[in-house]
């Protein structure tokens, strides 16, 4: 098939390759399809040829590569979270930056309830004894877990997917408070009471975060936070790498000063703190929360409607930087 005249896109990972197929009707496609994570110079050597690009969470796009794309009209996340972008700098170099909000709520707000559960009620730590053989007989106080009912849910971060969480939360008869930058109207709360970040910490029986990574949410969980918590309580983090500091956290796992972690991201993944590894008491996923078949299609098929919406000079519905349209490249 022809490229001539087809916009030239890059697409930085794997995807379906029923997409890709799509992709490939409309564009002249740059796809990386391997397995293989470009190094930066690559990924900077594909976008200089690029007039849009399919990026994905482990892309850093940056000044340096910005500034060799000089075609370059938009960045097309497909995620949700969007801290592998220097936003400012894409808004000076006119560049379009997109991800995909929404879509993923449901399937991310499962896994919270998935690790939430697990780490509860110790599901990892069971199953590895069990297929170990240790099982002889049955015991009265075998891996007696923390109930999930009746109790208090600590949701730090009340967005879209916390709010979701909340809602799963509901159908367990819990609790729920949250901590946000500011209270939600009361339609929007759902019956959730708005408190401080420390007296959430304090009061809660069980916290998940679920807040985006700034400057200003690094390390909002660190040892001062993690010795609020009840010794009792599960800490779930689906956020990102950085907002829960894993050092203080493997500390406070190992010194029993907190019953157990479930954990879908952690700080430099996908290398992990190696105390994790010799903790039982916490459930790990390679961040997966929002990887269902449906879910990551339903990602990459908006990412790929900011991306057309952008080449054609149209306003991309999920656009991260509304100060870019107005230098945009034409
Ligand atoms: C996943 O981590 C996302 O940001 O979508």
């Amino acid at each position: 098939m022809s490229t001539a005249g087809k916009p030239r896109v890059a697409v930085t990972r794997r995807i379906y390759p029923s997409l890709i197929e799509e992709l490939k009707s409309v564009y002249a496609l740059d796809d990386n399809q391997g397995d293989r994570l470009l190094p930066p110079e690559e990924l900077a050597r594909r976008l200089a040829a690029a007039d849009g690009a399919l990026t994905f969470a482990t892309d850093r796009i940056d000044e340096a590569v910005l500034a060799a794309a000089a075609k370059l009209k938009v960045v097309a996340n497909v995620a949700v979270g969007f801290n592998n972008f220097d936003l400012a700098a894409c808004t000076r170099h006119g560049v379009l930056a997109t991800n995909t909000p929404e879509v993923l709520n449901e399937s991310v707000a499962d896994h919270a309830l998935a690790l939430l559960l697990a780490a509860a009620r110790r599901l990892g730590e069971s199953e590895r004894w069990l297929r170990a053989g240790h099982w002889k007989r049955w015991e009265f106080d075998q891996f007696a877990g923390a109930d999930l009912h009746g109790r208090t849910l600590g949701i730090i971060g009340f967005g879209r997917i916390g709010r979701a969480i909340a809602r799963r939360a509901a159908g367990f008869s819990m609790r729920v408070i949250y901590a946000d930058t500011a209270r939600l109207p009361a339609d929007v709360e759902a019956g959730a009471q708005w408190v401080g970040k420390e007296e959430l910490l304090r009061q809660a029986d069980h916290v998940v975060v679920m807040v985006p990574y700034l400057p200003s949410t690094h390390h909002l969980i660190g040892a001062a936070e993690l010795a609020l918590m009840k010794p009792t309580a599960v800490l779930v983090n689906l956020a990102r790498g950085g907002v829960v500091d894993d050092a203080a956290l493997v500390r406070a796992l190992r010194d029993g000063r907190l019953a157990a972690a479930g954990l879908d991201v952690f700080e430099n993944e996908p290398q992990l703190n190696p105390g994790f590894l010799e903790l039982e008491n916490v459930v790990m996923t390679p961040h997966i929360a929002s990887s269902t078949q449906a879910t990551r299609e339903a990602m990459a098929r908006l990412a790929m409607r900011n991306l057309a919406d952008a080449l054609a000079g149209r306003r991309p519905p999920c656009l991260l930087n509304p100060d870019a349209w107005d230098r945009r490249r034409q």
